[in-house]
Parts: C-alpha cells; sequence; structure tokens
C-alpha cells in the first residue's frame, strides 16, 4: 500500500527509511480509526448504548454529554477512544524524533534560507507573555506546545508542525497542507468580489501553512502573518523563502497587537480560535474590528466544530477529552455573534458559513466572520 507524501522544500524536515515506515503506520492506524472503525460507532450507540442508557434513566440521552454518558460504557468506544489517543501521541512521538535527529541542519538551513537577501521579514519579540490558555496544557498532546525552545534559533516546533500537519490530516489538506488558506482566499473572492486587498493579516499562523495562498490568491497585496510561537515563525518565514513567497512574520497576540488602527482589508485566521478561551476570543474579534479599514473584512476559519445532532457533536467532543484541546467543544457551543456585535460589527454584517474545502477535507471548513460598516 502507499501512502501520500507531503511536497518537500528547502525547510522539509526529512524522514530516513525507518522514520517514514512509522509515520505510513501512524497515517495508516488513523486512516482505520477515522474510517472503518468510527463507520460502526453509530450501530454501537443505536443498539447497546443508547437503549441500556435508556432503561436506567427512563429516557433516551438527549444532548452530546448524555450521548457521551452511555458510549463511554461500551467496549466498542473505549477500545477506539484508546487507539485514537495512542495513534495521537505515536505520531507526535516519530514527527517529534524526526525533527530532533535534524535539528542541527534545519537551523543550519534556517540561517542560510534568512540570512541574506529576503522576500518579507520576520520579527520576534523575546519575552512576549503567552497567554495561559496556551501555556497550561500540551495542546493536541504536543511537549510544551508550541513553545519548547532548546537551544538558540531553534526552529525544531516549527518543522514539528508542517511534518505533523500532514500526518494529522492524513494528506486530505493538500501536499502543501494550504487547504484551509486555499479555502479561505476562494471563500472571500466570492463573498466579496469587489473587496479590495492591499494589506492581509493571517492570526495564529504557526508557520504559515495558510497564510502563503494568500500570496497567491492577492498577489498584489503585502501579507502579514502573526504568532505567538518564535521557533515556529522562525521556520515558517525560512519555509516562505524556500517557496519564494513574501510574508511579513511578527511575533504578537492576537487579542492586541501593536498594527495601527484600519491597516488592513482582510484579516484571516484559520483554526486558531479553537485553540484561545472565552476571554480571549472575544478580544481577538474586537482587535480585528480596531485593526481593520471601514470596508474590510473578518474571516477566521475553523474546524467544523458546529453539530446538530448531539451524536456527532459528542464524537467531535473526543478532542477535549482526550487530545488537550479544552475550549473546542465550548466553541462549538458559544454564540459568536455577540462577541461580533460587542465589538461594532453590524448584526446583519456577521457571518456563520461552511467554507468549501480545495481538497479532501470531509464536510469543509467553518467560516465565522463580518465585514466592518462603511461608515457614513
Ligand atoms: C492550530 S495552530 C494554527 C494553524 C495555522 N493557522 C495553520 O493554518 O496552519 C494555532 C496557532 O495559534 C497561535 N496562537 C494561539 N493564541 C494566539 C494569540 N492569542 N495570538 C497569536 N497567536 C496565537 C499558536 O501559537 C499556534 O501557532
Amino acid at each position: 500500500m502507499t501512502y501520500t507524501r507531503p511536497l518537500p522544500h528547502a525547510m522539509s524536515p526529512m524522514p530516513d527509511f525507518e522514520e517514514q515506515a512509522r509515520l505510513d503506520f501512524a497515517l495508516a492506524l488513523k486512516g482505520v480509526l477515522r474510517g472503518s472503525l468510527r463507520e460502526k460507532l453509530p450501530s454501537v450507540y443505536e443498539n447497546r448504548a443508547a437503549p441500556e442508557w435508556a432503561e436506567e434513566n427512563g429516557r433516551r440521552p438527549q444532548d452530546w454529554r448524555e450521548v457521551g454518558n452511555a458510549m463511554e460504557q461500551t467496549d466498542a468506544y473505549k477500545w477506539w477512544s484508546a487507539l485514537g489517543r495512542a495513534q495521537q501521541e505515536y505520531y507526535v512521538d516519530v514527527t517529534s524524533a524526526v525533527c530532533i535527529r535534524q535539528l542541527p541542519d534545519l537551523i543550519d538551513r534556517y540561517k542560510k534560507l534568512t540570512g541574506g537577501e529576503t522576500k518579507g521579514s520576520l520579527q520576534l519579540s523575546p519575552g512576549l507573555p503567552i497567554p495561559d490558555y496556551q501555556n497550561d496544557v500540551d495542546i493536541h498532546c504536543v511537549p510544551g506546545s508550541y513553545f519548547i525552545e532548546l537551544t538558540e534559533d531553534d526552529v525544531w516546533s516549527g518543522a514539528r508542525s508542517d511534518l505533523g500537519s500532514f500526518i494529522f490530516s492524513m494528506g486530505k489538506h493538500g501536499a502543501l497542507n494550504e487547504d484551509k488558506g486555499v479555502a479561505g482566499a476562494a471563500f472571500v473572492k466570492k463573498r466579496f468580489p469587489d473587496l479590495q486587498v492591499k494589506r492581509v493579516l493571517d492570526m495564529g499562523c504557526t508557520v504559515g501553512l495558510s497564510t502563503l495562498p494568500y500570496c497567491d490568491a492577492f498577489p498584489d497585496a503585502e501579507v502579514h502573518a502573526l504568532d505567538l510561537s518564535a521557533p515556529s515563525l522562525r521556520y515558517g518565514f525560512a519555509r516562505a523563502q524556500a517557496l519564494g513567497k513574501a510574508v511579513h512574520f511578527k511575533q504578537g497576540n492576537a487579542e492586541h497587537t501593536d498594527y495601527p488602527d484600519g491597516y488592513f482589508d482582510l484579516i484571516v485566521s484559520h483554526i486558531l480560535l479553537h485553540e484561545t478561551s472565552s476571554t480571549a476570543l472575544p478580544n481577538i474579534v474586537a482587535e480585528c474590528a480596531r485593526l481593520l479599514r471601514p470596508g474590510g473584512v473578518m474571516l477566521h476559519v475553523e474546524v467544523p466544530v458546529r453539530r446538530t445532532e448531539a451524536f456527532d457533536q459528542f464524537i467531535t467532543s473526543w478532542d477535549v477529552r482526550y487530545n488537550n484541546e479544552p475550549f473546542w467543544a465550548t466553541l462549538g457551543e458559544m454564540d459568536l455573534v455577540k462577541p461580533a456585535i460587542e465589538a461594532g460589527f453590524h448584526k446583519d454584517d456577521i457571518f456563520e458559513e461552511t467554507v468549501p474545502t480545495h481538497n479532501d477535507k470531509v464536510g469543509g471548513w467553518l467560516g465565522y466572520g463580518a465585514q466592518k460598516a462603511r461608515g457614513e
């Protein structure tokens, strides 16, 4: 059996033969867990979990938490869930090891790619405080979340994110993990055909997987990217050089940046919000309102955390319980209109829609955003 591979570039961490075999195993195991085994869970629920719960409680489970209470009693779910956690830890271990083995070489490549004349720029702020919602857990089981720095000019966390994103998404987000950005840019162009984009900001860019597609979608625009993580930004800047794209990367907190008022025509983020908190999210939306010029657009491309069926919502919330994603389910239930209104967006200019995938992402993405009023 052959497995899909990421498109290599001059910054890519390259697995050796044995590491590649382990990555292939991680991909194959995830394929089975998310495929044939996942497909069996609804019948476990209907035929066993729900009837047993109903016998005890005198009614069927109603919301996703009750569905969870019922499902967590079944051996089928326990096995599926335990294997899912084991797979997550395993692929994080393997991707981490690939990047640790090559760290001196990766740092060397970073220095060579960014040492001379560059496209775009990199601005770091050593000592930037990392908010608790990023610092208090090892998000999706990655040691140190995005922030470990073992040595000077460290790029380990960024390299691991690049390789890891491909395995995590089972290659379904494109050969350069670009789907969120390609899909977001296409969505903006279709929904706001008259939007003039001279300056774009991607908040929570990590290594710029979703940022680079905006360079192609808006070739005349200046593209900026912001993140808390220095090692991700170093790697992302070098990756952008390797791929010939001009992006201005900056270390900062999206809740309160130092860009001037009205500086951007378009502000996007990709799977940033679910890794924040119910306090940070309104702050980020308010910051978007400040940074947009009148008529500018904000779009947050998110994992599809909104589910109408309780069973689906329970499965979607697996990551909260077993994959260190504490805010994921809260975001799924949150009123997203309120923070946008409080930030000053007009009710009729706020939207929540599906952003269609341009690759194989099942169900597409959740698109949440607003257009800033043009004024009088
Ligand atoms: C899931 S990753 C985003 C992935 C990336 N946008 C992509 O499409 O590949 C979340 C990123 O958001 C960053 N982040 C979280 N909170 C942030 C904040 N308040 N300001 C800036 N970046 C933040 C983290 O450092 C991390 O790199």
